[in-house]
């Protein structure tokens, strides 16, 4: 599918990951709809900033991700901005330890909410609407740590799960016409120090032996949009290798 022209919704798209991935494809002339949650001066700042390098006005959509109405609402916004929709990018996340013993409800719906239920319920508004225009690519940015989940972040892990499965079970549903895809990044952008993340630990447990950027999640989206016709149902790890470490 070609870039230029292509309308694409990224969610938790103001800030990080997010912003890199809006930034790179509006230059490259998509329509971005940009969704936010918080981050409302960061997401007018990302609208100006390419309004003024690529002249294009991209439409900017609050919603909170764990509220399911907030979602459906964003779903019938995204598609009416220019009625109808070529990219869904499920990349808004939240990532938060939790303590074994004391794990509490809000924590485990805080978890799947915004990691797996909201991107359920997109693709699940978003995916038949682009299986009928027989045009879609759905990504889906999970974790490659799904594979070994941390005891200090098991909410967001078994989440991530739940979304890299949900990936696979709508790339059957949505096929042939619409490809669904997952990227799992690695260390890309630190947390909040806050967090207190073993950095160096993280780094000498990757084969590269150094962080990554959020320009190699960028091109994967580029890859999967441009080329990846022929993958669906795939994820493709960003790691640096630190899943075969
Ligand atoms: N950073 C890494 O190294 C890394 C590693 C592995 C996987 N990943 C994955 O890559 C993606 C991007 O990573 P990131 O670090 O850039 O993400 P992030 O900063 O943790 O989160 C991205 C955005 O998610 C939005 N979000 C959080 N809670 C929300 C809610 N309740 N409703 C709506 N939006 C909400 C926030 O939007 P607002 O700020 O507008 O509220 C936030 O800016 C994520 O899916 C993440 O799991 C990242």
């Amino acid at each position: 599918m070609e870039i230029l022209g292509s309308k694409i919704l990224i969610t938790g798209a103001a800030k990080r990951i997010g912003r890199a991935i809006a930034l790179a494809l509006a230059e490259q002339g998509a329509q971005v709809l940009l969704h936010y949650h918080r981050s409302g001066p960061e997401a007018r700042a990302l609208q100006k900033q390419i309004r003024k390098d690529f002249n294009y006005e991209a439409p900017l959509l609050r919603a909170d991700l764990r509220q399911p109405a907030q979602v459906f609402r964003l779903a019938e916004a995204a598609w009416k901005a220019f009625g109808s929709l070529d990219v869904l990018i499920n990349n808004a996340s939240t990532f938060f330890p939790v303590a074994v013993g004391r794990i509490t409800p809000k924590d485990w719906h805080e978890a799947v909410s915004v990691n797996a239920e909201a991107p359920l319920y997109l693709m699940d508004r978003l995916g038949p609407r682009m299986q009928e225009r027989r045009r879609g690519k759905i990504i889906n940015i999970g974790d490659w740590n799904y594979l070994r989940p941390a005891s200090r972040f098991l909410s967001y892990c078994a989440a991530k799960a739940a979304l890299l499965s949900l990936s696979q079970a709508y790339a059957k549903a949505l096929a042939p016409q619409v490809q669904v895809n997952a990227i799992l990044p690695g260390a890309i952008l630190w947390p909040p120090d806050a967090m207190k993340i073993p950095k160096r630990k993280v780094l000498e447990r990757t084969l590269v032996k150094r962080q990554g950027s959020p320009q190699d999640i960028v091109k994967t989206v580029e890859f999967l949009i441009r080329d990846g016709d022929y993958l669906t149902g795939s994820f493709i790890t960003v790691d640096g290798g630190a899943s075969l470490y």
